[in-house]
């Protein structure tokens, strides 16, 4: 019970010169063989901490299941505070495993908190969450490895407040940490106030974090088996070690992305045929985009510019949207097609409109039929233009298959940015933005930032209509 990867619409004998011999594949041997070795042999080092992850202590597992159960038990509303990598990973995985209304759902049948995760300071967004939670009855988890990012700080600040005043000293209660134990600041509040913590560790970047604390414990609060995502993820982690491209995932799609790349291929579409995945994309966004995207090889020398564009996109919702594009458009892209075998639920389609065909000729269908014909006929399209795809199928989407997917994106992650030369891990244009937010806003230690702005060039009134 694995995930496929059906490549054969990236290869010559599909697209003509849009995709690639064997041959071509093999000629990257030697430089893929050399980028898994790379990638493995510093597992657990650096910043590649998420590699273990699978592999986490059982007592970590157990303190955070046990912790879960008295969250879920003692709160109507789990709402996660974070952004980037400490948001877009529980997202994705409460949406690929619960019901897709679930927060519409009785108390009763849902069994678990209502979840929401708030990942922007939009004044009205955050309003809005306060017009339909009861804070009283809400436990927030704050999640920041770094403690000092400004959005996730804000709404620790606001949401502490509003606590303090309708809970007095009952507070406490109502907060749950997530972040690194050994810098920032929000360690050192959590210390002082002496809320419940859970440690990100070291070697664990945002953007990779879903299966430690960050993505672990909100998905135990809405009794997401954990341990079968772990699991899931673990196999696959044995499969990606394997020197070898034709059993490889992880390696396999890196390589055929990195030559995609070389070709001119510089957006990767992601599009699930199934909601629950949905989220998925945006994940994979984050992690493609911030990993992949730097102008710096990994000893900091310039280099031209590398990454792919991530563009989320949802089947059969975007066929009529953005398909077009992706049929007749430029030969600049590189869609992966999610797809899922066997679906949780499905929805006949009844007899009726006897005296119209046109209409009739779906009678007697299921949606997941439907569905899956039409990802079926999307394909052909793409592949009759030669617009380079790929399809990775999961079985059902369930716990262990969800880990082993986001596994794999990890690992192809991985292998792509050493196969680029770039440092997978860094994200000097992301701290480039939160600098100058804190040199905006006065913020100690910032002033060379603050007057590097007052001095960079300025807006032209004669450009502005
Ligand atoms: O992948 C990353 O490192 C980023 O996207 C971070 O997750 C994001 O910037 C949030 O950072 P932090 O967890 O420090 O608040």
């Amino acid at each position: 019970m694995s995930i496929t990867i059906n490549y054969n619409n990236m290869m010559a004998h599909k697209i003509g010169d849009k995709g690639f011999t064997w041959e071509q594949i093999v000629a990257t041997k030697k430089q893929a063989i050399q980028a898994l070795k790379t990638v493995q042999a510093n597992r657990g080092l650096g910043m590649q901490g998420w590699m273990q992850l699978p592999h986490a202590d059982k007592a970590e597992i157990s303190k955070i299941k046990k912790t879960a159960k008295q969250i879920a038990k003692s709160c109507d509303y789990f709402v996660v505070l974070g952004i980037g990598g400490s948001a877009l990973g529980p997202t994705a995985v409460f949406t690929a495993i619960k019901h897709l209304y679930f927060n519409q759902l009785p108390k009763k049948v849902r069994k678990a908190p209502q979840f929401y995760v708030i990942d922007n300071v939009d004044p009205e967004r955050m309003n809005a969450l306060f017009d339909i939670i009861d804070i009283k009855k809400t436990i927030f988890n704050v999640v920041t490895k770094s403690g000092a990012t400004s959005e996730t700080m804000a709404q620790y600040l606001i949401v502490l407040d509003m606590l303090k005043k309708e809970l007095g000293d009952g507070y406490k209660d109502h907060i749950v940490c997530t972040t690194s134990q050994n810098r920032g600041n929000l360690i050192k509040i959590a210390k002082e106030e002496g809320f419940e913590t859970f440690y990100i560790p070291d070697g664990v970047g945002g953007r990779f974090s879903e299966l430690c604390p960050v993505g672990l414990l909100p998905a135990a609060v809405e009794g997401i088996d954990i341990s079968a995502m772990l699991k899931g993820a673990a196999h696959m982690d044995r499969i990606c070690k394997k020197a070898d491209l034709k059993s490889n995932p992880a390696l396999i799609t890196a390589v055929l992305q990195y030559l995609s790349m070389k070709q001119g291929k510089n957006i990767s579409v992601m599009m699930p045929y199934a909601d629950s995945l949905k989220y998925i994309a945006d994940w994979y966004a984050q992690l493609w985009a911030e990993s992949l995207g730097k102008n710096k090889d990994k000893e900091g020398r310039e280099i031209d510019p590398v990454g792919q564009t991530p563009v989320k996109a949802l089947g059969v919702t975007d066929q009529h949207s953005q398909v077009q594009l992706y049929a007749n458009g430029p030969f600049d892209k590189v869609v992966t097609f999610l797809e899922v075998g066997s679906f949780r639920g499905d929805t006949d389609i009844p007899q009726g409109c006897p005296d119209v065909p046109d209409v009739n000729f779906l009678c007697g269908n299921t949606l997941s039929t439907l569905l899956t014909n039409e990802l079926f006929a999307t394909r052909y399209a793409l592949t009759k233009a030669k617009m380079a795809n790929y399809t990775i199928k999961m079985d059902v989407v369930d716990e262990y298959h969800l880990g082993q997917l986001l596994y794999l994106f990890e690992m192809q992650t991985a292998y792509a940015g050493e196969l680029l030369g770039i440092d997978t891990y860094n994200q000097p244009g992301v701290e480039e933005g939160k600098n100058a937010t804190y040199a905006l806003f006065g913020k100690k230690g910032y002033e060379a930032k603050a007057e590097e702005l007052n001095n960079a060039p300025q807006d032209n009134q004669e450009y502005i209509i």
